[in-house]
């Protein structure tokens, strides 16, 4: 008899967005008269920068003939990218990354979810409260979590870390010991950042504990204000307890095109259970290696072309669009009385529910009477329960649009 991995049954309900997409589109079939705006999941709405369609081009030009055609790439990814992203990414922040620490792959969202294979299973994962469902959903199949607790909902063995409003969205240290810590900042959903000194604590907290950070910084491009690390290895030491997970799905509008890539450094070190040293670096290579094929070819161009001078100079313009969007939502959602947060150095707003709604009422409410689409915060994390998150990556005039509809709420 074929049986199941049952840590699946453990999960709740389907994947957020696919629980909202499919909610929106019965609302789509029942008002068809309707022009609802979407500002729920995070999907950019520009068209990528024409230096990457340039790169594409060229690209498909080469496999088309038999000189230039290539076939399987390297697993970890071509040099000409992993040196770029060493050069560009992190020299310029002062951090030294070598080329084999960096894994090329078609987004974080997998690396994300798929890094905790290296890892034992009796590991203490701690995840910030609200925060994006594919870390604890992952751990859920892997079974790390233990049960839901309908109550609480939360699940048993995971230690929640509240982030709202009360502690100005800045997460304390564990009070018990945990393992694998989750961070993402600019944070989704909430939108807010943390400074180097508070992220500083974490690395500190890693080190004493032996535990790892898994920091994903697929935002930092947002980040706007002076000081704010873009990377965690620009904290002191994070080298040794840090893995980094970036993307160029917001940075460069390739949420459609695939392509993002994780850090590992060779410092980085775990544990057999009877305390041996293993390099995470090599663990991750042989994972990738074993089940990973790398990213086309074209793509990896693609991703190339955004650090010339002109790719720069083009992403750029695709992220301001995006950050006055962000903006907009946070003036207007002001002007109409809401108390908001994020939005600053990051595309996402977070807004409190008014009074006598629950954040999935919210959504209902928005969706009825303006046609508006946004994610409920609970579905982030009991602590997101009062908040809702809106997107700041719609088009322009969907943005003002839905801004308008919002302040003539009667
Ligand atoms: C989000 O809306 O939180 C993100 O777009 C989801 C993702 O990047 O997978």
């Amino acid at each position: 008899m074929i049986t199941i991995n049952e840590n699946y049954l453990k999960l709740q309900d389907s994947y957020l967005f696919s629980t909202i997409a499919k909610k929106v589109a019965k609302f789509g079939e029942e008002h068809p008269d309707k022009k609802i705006i979407k500002l729920g999941i995070g999907d950019v709405t520009l068209p990528i920068a024409k230096v990457c369609g340039d790169a594409i081009k060229k690209a498909t030009d080469e496999m088309l003939q038999k000189e230039t055609f290539r076939g399987y790439g390297p697993e970890q990814g071509y040099d000409f990218l992993r040196e770029k992203i060493a050069k560009y990414d992190y020299e310029k922040l002062g951090v030294h990354i070598e080329k084999d620490e960096i894994f090329v792959s078609d987004g974080a969202k997998c690396d994300t979810g798929n890094i905790g294979e290296i890892f034992g299973n009796d590991n203490v994962i701690a995840i910030t409260d609200p925060v994006y469902p594919v870390y604890l959903d992952t751990n859920i199949m892997a079974g790390r979590t233990g049960n839901y607790d309908e109550e609480t909902g939360k699940y048993e063995k995971v230690v929640y870390i509240p982030t709202t409003a009360k502690n100005n969205f800045i997460p304390e240290l564990p009070t018990k010991k945990v393992d694998m810590i989750y961070l993402c900042f600019p944070n989704n959903p909430t939108g807010t950042v943390l400074t180097k000194q508070e992220l500083a604590k974490w690395v500190t907290y890693a080190k004493e504990n032996k535990a790892i950070i898994l920091f994903d910084a697929a935002y930092e491009a947002f980040i706007t204000e002076e000081g704010i690390p873009h990377s965690i290895y620009e904290i002191e030491g994070a080298k040794e307890v840090a893995i980094e997970f970036r993307s160029y799905s917001k940075t460069a509008g390739f949420t459609g095109v695939r392509c993002a890539y994780t850090v590992v450094p060779k410092e980085l070190k775990a544990y057999t259970k009877e305390g041996k040293e293993v390099s995470l670096n090599s663990l991750w290579n042989r994972r990738q290696c074993t089940k990973f094929n790398g990213v086309p070819y074209i793509t990896q161009r693609a991703a190339e072309s955004i650090y010339s001078e002109e790719g720069q100079k083009q992403i750029k313009e695709n992220i301001a669009y995006y950050q006055e969007n962000a903006k907009l939502i946070r003036e207007g959602l002001q002007e109409a009385g809401y108390t908001v947060f994020g939005g600053k150095n990051a595309p996402y707003i977070w807004l409190k529910v008014p009074e006598g709604y629950t954040s999935w009422e919210f959504f209902d409410y928005l969706l009825e009477t303006v046609n508006i689409v946004g994610t409920p915060g609970s579905g982030f994390g009991p602590s997101g329960e009062g908040y809702f998150r809106l997107t700041a990556f719609g088009s322009r005039e969907n943005t003002i649009e839905a801004m308008e509809r919002i302040k003539n709420i009667k």
